[in-house]
């Protein structure tokens, strides 16, 4: 029995850099996510006989949205559902779930790696036949449609048993409960050398994963240790829970500290690596040596040709602004393309699509190449793993070798979190209002080359992005960007992105925060951080 059910529209349903994201109280509002999902539905138009993909990270709130898309789904009219048993999908599960079953999209529940439980954070995202995330023109639409909306359509009849893996019928549309993994393991198999990365585990070579309770829990089970004979043992945290634990599930020096204090110290495994909240993100971390997820950026397409799945050399590299430009050397060297698009893994879609880039970057920790759209923490663990196997280096000999080949980029991140949304603005305004009269101008013993508001032009579509970040850029190529974060779900987020550039070898060991003090001290001297926060120091530094 299909119901249309009278709704109000909510007027805050816009979906940010990475989908609409709210806390569970928000969205546990009567038909609020009901609404959102009939957008979706709404925008794309006929949705009869086409296949969707539903699944999330696991998270508080997770089974309750999956049994709404379902019914919702049904109602619709779509042919085929494909949904990961007991609700979860990791995203790039579920992007190469999209493309393999020529789905028409996908409806991936996650909040990424932020925490979840009864208050914390929950989020709703959309992802297009790509398997990528929705692109502005399409998450516009979909907001614009939250605003009129006054009716949703939902399946009242039995609904599925979701933790059975099989296939059911419910009207018109077929019901297919799989295992989550499965497509996943196979296709890091068609791009990596197992046997290869197999004999270095069987030779002794200890790694530390750490699952964060979170979805990559039982990929990196399945991969790691059974599939490549990793000791038990080598993926901890490996059951995803409703609450991640009551941690961020997050892998940054912040969250992930255990593990970063077990790789710097005595006796410490050869390799760390970690992902995140929904298993896009990664942390690498070497036997004493904290990778940048820039210079990982950076070493994985120098190296990426000694893997299976890109012998053939890569077609271009892509980086978003903020991340440091370790990655544009390397492409340099290579002779390719080099793309800087805006902050949000959406921007890189169409470069993939269009053959123009195979490998993506962000600095957030995320990083990923054509094989699905959307960035896949365990897809970098396993080019690493591919990588150390096949040079026979530790990850420390290969980053200090990489530094002597290209040079430094002295990189680091400053967020400040839950300000004052409108004293983040005002700095933010403040700031734009000067750009005009930057260049030229010395701040702390820094010269201003040029100053802008990042605008971006999609080279593929023409599309343009505007406002994505502030850039000041100093002689000698030192930089800091300031932008505020659209992922937030209370006040807003300042992120100050810091680099310098050092090629000099005797300068290739300096201590980070020590490297950048002078644009610490010129990012606070031109956004007056602390008269206008009232913070005297950043919540965290990556
Ligand atoms: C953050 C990161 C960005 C990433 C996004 C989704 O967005 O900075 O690189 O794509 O999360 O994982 P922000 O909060 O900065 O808007
Ligand atoms: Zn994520």
């Amino acid at each position: 029995m299909i119901e249309t059910v009278a709704t109000t529209a909510y007027d805050d349903q816009k979906p940010g850099t990475s989908g609409l994201r709210k806390k569970v109280p928000v969205f546990r509002q009567p038909n609020y996510v009901e609404n959102f999902i009939q957008s979706i539905f709404d925008t794309i138009g006929d949705c009869a006989g086409k296949t969707l993909v539903i699944g999330g990270d696991g998270r508080y709130y997770n089974r309750e949205v999956v049994d709404i898309a379902i019914r919702m789904a049904v109602a619709a009219g779509f042919g085929r559902l494909i949904v990961g048993a007991g609700g979860i999908l990791s995203t790039p599960a579920a992007s190469n779930i999209i493309r393999r079953h020529g789905a028409i999209g996908g409806i991936v529940l996650s909040a990424s790696h932020n925490p979840g439980g009864p208050t914390e954070d929950f989020g709703i995202k959309f992802n297009t036949a790509n398997g990528g995330p929705a692109p502005e023109k399409v998450t516009e639409a979909i907001f614009a449609r939250t605003q009129t909306i006054e009716r949703y359509m939902i399946s009242r009849q039995a609904g599925v048993d979701v933790d059975q893996i099989g296939s059911t019928r419910l009207d018109q549309t077929q019901v297919e409960i799989i295992d989550p993994v499965a497509d996943y393991a196979a296709l890091m198999e068609t791009l990596f050398d197992f046997g290869r990365i197999a004999e270095l585990f069987g030779s002794g070579f200890r790694m530390a994963f750490d699952a964060m309770h979170a979805v990559t829990g039982p990929y990196a089970k399945e991969i790691l240790e059974k599939r490549l004979g990793a000791p038990a043992g080598t993926v901890r945290n490996f059951k995803p829970l409703p609450d991640f634990g009551g941690h961020h599930p997050d892998p940054n020096l912040v969250h992930a500290r255990a593990l970063y204090e077990e790789m710097m110290g005595e006796g410490a495994p050869d390799f760390g690596a970690a992902s995140d909240g929904d298993g896009d993100r990664n942390l690498i971390i070497g036997r004493g040596i904290f990778v940048t997820p820039s210079d990982s950026l950076a070493v994985l397409a120098a190296n990426a040709h000694l893997a299976p799945g890109y012998s053939g050399g890569l077609k271009g590299i892509a980086r978003s602004m903020p991340t440091s430009a370790a990655a544009d050397r390397v492409a340099d060297k290579l002779g390719i393309g080099i793309y800087e698009t805006p902050t949000g893994w959406k921007f890189f879609g169409n470069l993939l699509d269009a053959g123009m880039a195979t490998i993506c970057g962000e600095e957030s920790a995320g990083t990923g190449s054509d094989h699905v759209r959307e960035k896949d923490g365990l897809w970098a663990v396993l080019l690493w793993l591919n990588i150390l196997a096949a040079r026979g280096q530790s990850a420390r000999e290969i980053v200090e070798a990489h530094w002597r080949e290209y040079g430094r980029n002295y990189y680091s991140r400053h967020d400040y979190e839950g300000l004052d949304a409108e004293a983040a603005n005002g700095l933010m305004e403040a700031l734009r209002a000067e750009l005009g009269s930057l260049p030229g101008r010395a701040i702390a013993g820094l010269e201003v080359a040029a100053a802008d508001d990042f605008a971006y032009h999609d080279p593929v579509d023409g599309s343009v992005a505007r406002n994505q970040g502030i850039r000041i850029l100093f002689e000698g190529g030192s930089r800091i960007v300031l932008r505020l974060s659209g992922t937030g779900t209370s006040g807003a987020t300042l992120r100050v992105y810091l680099e310098r550039y050092e090629a000099a070898p005797d300068r290739l060991a300096l201590d980070t925060q020590a490297a950048l003090a002078d644009l610490i001290a010129a990012a606070e001297a031109v956004a007056g951080i602390r008269a206008r926060t009232g913070r005297d120091a950043p919540t965290v530094i990556t």
